[in-house]
């Protein structure tokens, strides 16, 4: 396989538009994802042409490149995957040879194009397969209304290249236009300047006119109705769930304002946010302007919207300077986790961020501890190395959370207003580029920090060594110490009828929930659920926890709530643990019978988690 070396001046075009201080920048890497060899030639801008097939679960179309070349280039490489189908290839309107490479795990299979270097664009029309990993087709029975099916993609981090032939790797960055051709009666939306208004064709145009990389490219197609909510701000959803998300969501607005009072300009224009079927994968995910969601943030009282928060921050971190290779995730996730409580704290107030700080602490504690169990200390390193592995491995507490504890450490360290106005020209000076982690290091030293202070700090410690570094703040959350003593109350023979829980948020009864000891009995859990109603509590986080204790315990009560919930939604977050401890009680008969149930309605995202924590 090709490791890209990615040279800013290798390209002869290159060194006229690049900044001249991108040179002097630490930004050698090699993508071990990609085959592209962008030193050779890469894509400056997709048009792309397609119909949108729901009968065969295929999209097919023709993609048209604009290419930028260094001099002697005889080919461009392009990644594929799952049987994507290239029907013929054109270079500057003549037939072109083309050679599709053999299946290489992990990454898939290359797509080579003889070019000159005068070649100015290349067609390609091809058609995905119906396994194609980034696309989830949903028959109406599987979303909100049940009267007409969806699709979604979902590309990071390496499935843009099973549904269009691309440069798939974060450090190559290119514009786009699309035409899309859909069903009459749904709506095609993407990560771009997206309709509002079902057109009577089915036809639908897109632009996105910064350069993004492949990441975010995305589509959702289906019968979804928008509805403004700020200025700049809006949500798409199934009519069924209109009226619930625009309540929930309606801070929309107020949490972009505070984002760009933090650190600078919204460069995307607008902010949108679609709520997809239950089964889409993740929480949500940053397509620019447009973020996909799941359904279950919907709780009914705005608890769980620090998601969107998270997500809109990635329209700097990650969207506008962007994690070079899936090695450097931590530069995408952790700054999104800060700057995500940044915004929390802006809207709702410092005890508020507290909590959800010291509830990524615990989620951090533990994730260090089970991997140092499995003796995998490397991937506690906030720096990964994820060659030869499926970038998916990356995904863990350790970019998000130890990497907000980074950068909460620095904050402490030199003082909010100093580090608020490193970040914002953090995120300005290096907007629509590519960052490594050691570019980053050496901008920090630069910018934030002496040499001895940085020593001090042990910043490499953190970048480049196992677990938490013993100066790593602790949040101290009084609201949850609260919650502990009503616990150590219940313990000690006060019946929970008693405890204080007035005024509780969501976040104090997940807190709750989360540390109430594992092994209770059937007495115990009856009186807990029937004074405060676990099993049929409507908010996600709070129910997943609890069945925690319900599958461990034989609470037998609530498993047809939990079958129920296995079935319908199917992010990944709450789908591990779950299986996980019917596992760990012995029960992997009964998750298996569950998952038998349950697989069709997953994304491959989840499939291919479960497939291996289920397997024989
Ligand atoms: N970009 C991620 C989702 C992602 C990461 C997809 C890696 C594929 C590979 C997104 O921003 C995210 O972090 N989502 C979280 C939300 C959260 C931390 C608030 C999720 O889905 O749980
Ligand atoms: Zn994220």
């Amino acid at each position: 396989m090709a490791l890209v070396l990615f040279s800013c001046n290798t390209s002869e075009n290159a060194s006229e538009t690049e900044n001249p201080t991108e040179t002097e920048k630490n930004m050698n890497f090699n993508d071990a994802h990609s085959f592209a060899q962008p030193q050779i030639a890469t894509i400056t801008h997709l048009n792309w042409d397609v119909v949108v097939n729901f009968d065969e679960k295929i999209i097919e179309g023709t993609a048209t490149y604009d290419l930028k070349t260094a001099e002697g280039a005889t080919e461009i490489i392009l990644d594929t995957k799952n049987d994507l189908e290239v029907i013929s290839v054109t270079a500057d309107g003549e037939k072109a040879n083309f050679t599709a490479g053999s299946f290489v795990e992990h990454l898939g299979n290359p797509l080579a194009i003889e070019i000159t270097d005068q070649t100015k664009q290349i067609s390609i029309t091809y058609k995905t397969s119906p396994n194609a990993a980034a696309l989830q087709w949903l028959s109406p029975q599987q979303t909100a209304n049940k009267t007409a099916p969806f699709l979604f993609t979902q590309s990071q981090a390496i499935l843009a290249r099973s549904w269009i032939p691309v440069q798939d790797g974060p450090g190559m960055r290119f514009t786009y236009d699309a035409k899309v051709k859909v069903p009459e009666g749904l709506i095609a939306l993407m990560s771009a300047k997206n309709p509002k208004e079902k057109s009577a064709d089915g036809v639908y145009t897109f632009k996105m006119a910064q350069p993004i990389p492949a990441y975010l490219m995305a589509l959702t197609v289906g019968d979804v109705e928008y509805t403004q909510l700020g200025a700049h701000t809006g949500i798409y959803a199934e009519s069924s769930l209109t009226e619930k998300a625009s309540y929930e969501f309606a801070e929309m607005e107020d949490m972009l304002v505070a984002a760009e009072k933090l650190y600078g300009k919204y460069q995307w224009e607008v902010y949108d946010m679609i709520i997809l079927p239950p089964s889409f994968p993740f929480g949500g995910m940053e397509n620019p302007r447009l973020t996909f969601a799941t359904p279950t943030i919907i709780a009914g009282d705005r608890s769980l919207t620090a998601l969107v928060a998270h997500e809109l921050a990635h329209s700097w971190s990650g969207n506008l300077v962007t994690n070079a290779t899936w090695d450097d995730f931590w530069l995408n996730e952790g700054f999104t986790v800060y700057f995500e409580r940044r915004i929390m704290e802006s809207l709702y107030g410092e005890e508020y961020a507290e909590m959800l700080a010291d509830l990524g602490y615990q989620d951090l504690q533990q994730t260090v501890e089970d991997y140092m169990k499995k003796n995998q200390a490397s991937d506690t390193h906030l720096k990964l190395n994820l060659k030869d592995r499926d970038p998916d491995d990356g995904m863990s507490d350790i970019a998000y959370e130890k990497g907000y504890f980074l950068l909460r450490l620095l904050e402490k360290s030199v003082g909010r207003k100093k580090f608020d106005a490193f970040l914002k020209n953090y995120f300005t000076q290096n907007a629509f580029q590519v960052m490594t982690t050691e570019a980053f290091l050496d901008y920090l030293k630069a910018n934030l920090l002496s040499e001895e202070f940085y020593e001090e700090l042990k910043v490499d410690a953190w970048v480049y060594g196992p677990g938490l570094p013993e100066n790593c703040p602790v949040p101290e959350s009084n609201r949850f110490e609260k919650v502990e003593a009503q616990i150590t109350a219940w313990q000690g023979g006060k019946p929970a009828a008693e405890l204080d829980t007035a005024g509780w948020s969501s976040h104090e009864w997940l807190h709750f929930v989360r540390s109430i000891p594992m092994n209770l009995d059937l007495k115990q859990m009856t009186e807990l659920d029937n004074t405060f109603g676990f099993t049929n509590s409507g908010n996600s986080e709070i129910l997943a926890a609890w069945f925690q204790h319900t599958i461990r315990n034989n609470y037998t009560v609530a498993d047809p709530v939990v079958k129920n919930f296995l079935i319908n939604v199917g992010r990944r977050k709450f789908l591990t643990p779950t299986y996980k401890a019917f596992k760990e009680a012995g029960k992997i008969e009964q998750a298996r019978e569950i998952y038998a149930e349950a697989r069709p309605n997953y994304h491959s995202v989840s499939t291919q988690t479960m497939d291996e924590l289920l397997g024989e």
